[in-house]
């Protein structure tokens, strides 16, 4: 099975609370399937976001009660997708095949989350800072790149490319060789800890310090920084992949701070935005968009420890034929 395919199993973002509180309806998509989400009543739908009577995008109409009403000729569709009302025909009676997909919705850590395949044993990966009290939580402006999930996924926690891509503001090319972690498994989570080599800061507002990653497999990364003098940080980070082939991906991010509670949030989010901007052009830059899984397409080194270990887990989610099998790998 493809990875593109894989994911399908997995809980992804589709929006976020505020977008959705917004309107109240949203049109969004995830892995090129079109889906409207919808706040009815205290309740979250997602449906396929066509019509099913002439294909008109539900998301251009609007909630109605516990149902979405279609804005072309005013079908009503219910949380379950059964179309239960056709304004046309007050008499019914309503095909039985008046009915759409309906997903599985839920929300968390100010996102709308969505898992287009039932039954599979996983979870909306965790925001180990977001219901923290003593944690103020900065949200990011989140942002679309013509890249993959993995793909971007590793770059958050490739270790090999801040003496590069990075230099004079997370670290510098005296550090070029950079530690090799020991990468563990907790559960649904690659966790390895990443102690910089000791040079100075290059940047007096960067976190450069003793970090420990956790990576929730498919597509999320937690990174805790212990600085001294700086409190505790969270970087959380959460790829969507939006189209059939996930190759765009919409990422959602948060920068935490125990510290410092009542300051202003922007110049925490201008440094992590500074960082994107220095990663950007590289992944912008890669082909294919998608990691190729073929055995020597490309070519990994002693270095590459936690990328290995990541693919590594990919490949097996791939193989996963059963809920069983997928359970046992994310243990
Ligand atoms: S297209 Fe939706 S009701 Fe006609
Ligand atoms: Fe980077």
């Amino acid at each position: 099975m493809t990875l593109p395919r894989a994911l399908r199993r997995f809980w992804h973002p589709v929006c976020t609370a505020a977008e959705l509180a917004a309107s109240g309806i949203v049109g969004t998509r995830l892995l090129g399937v079109p889906i409207v989400v919808a706040s009815a009543e205290g309740r979250l739908l997602a449906l396929h976001n066509r019509c099913l009577h002439r294909s008109t995008m539900l998301s251009a109409g609007w909630v109605c009660g516990d149902t979405i009403q279609c804005a072309y000729h005013g079908w009503r569709y219910d949380a379950s997708g059964a179309c239960v009302e056709i304004p046309a025909l007050p008499d019914g009676p309503i095909p039985s095949r008046a009915r759409v997909e309906a997903y599985e919705v839920t929300a968390a850590h100010g996102l709308v989350w969505v898992r287009l395949e039932p039954g599979w044993p996983t979870v909306v990966p965790p925001h180990p800072s977001w219901d923290d009290p003593e944690v103020h939580v900065a949200v990011g402006e989140p942002y679309t790149w013509p890249t993959s999930l993995e793909r971007r996924v590793e770059n958050f926690a490739d270790l090999a490319h801040f003496a590069w891509v990075h230099e004079g503001t997370l670290s510098s090319r005296a550090a070029a060789a950079p530690p090799v972690p020991e990468v563990r498994r907790d559960g649904a989570e690659l966790v390895f800890v990443y102690d910089p080599p000791p040079i100075a800061s290059p940047d007096g507002r960067a976190l450069v310090g003793r970090s420990i990653y956790r990576v929730a497999v498919p597509g999320t990364v937690d990174i805790e920084f212990d600085v001294p003098g700086a409190g505790r940080r969270h970087l959380w980070m959460t790829v969507a992949p939006l189209d059939a082939d996930d190759t765009e991906v919409r990422c959602y991010w948060t920068m935490s701070r125990s510290d410092d509670l009542d300051g202003d949030d922007g110049p925490y989010l201008e440094f992590q935005e500074l960082i994107l901007e220095q990663d950007r052009p590289l992944i912008f830059a890669q082909q294919p968009r998608n990691i190729p899984f073929e055995p020597g397409a490309e070519l990994s080194v002693r270095t590459d420890r936690v990328s290995i270990e990541y693919r590594r887990w990919l490949t097996q989610i791939m193989d996963a034929a059963d809920p069983d099998a997928l359970g046992l790998i994310l243990g």
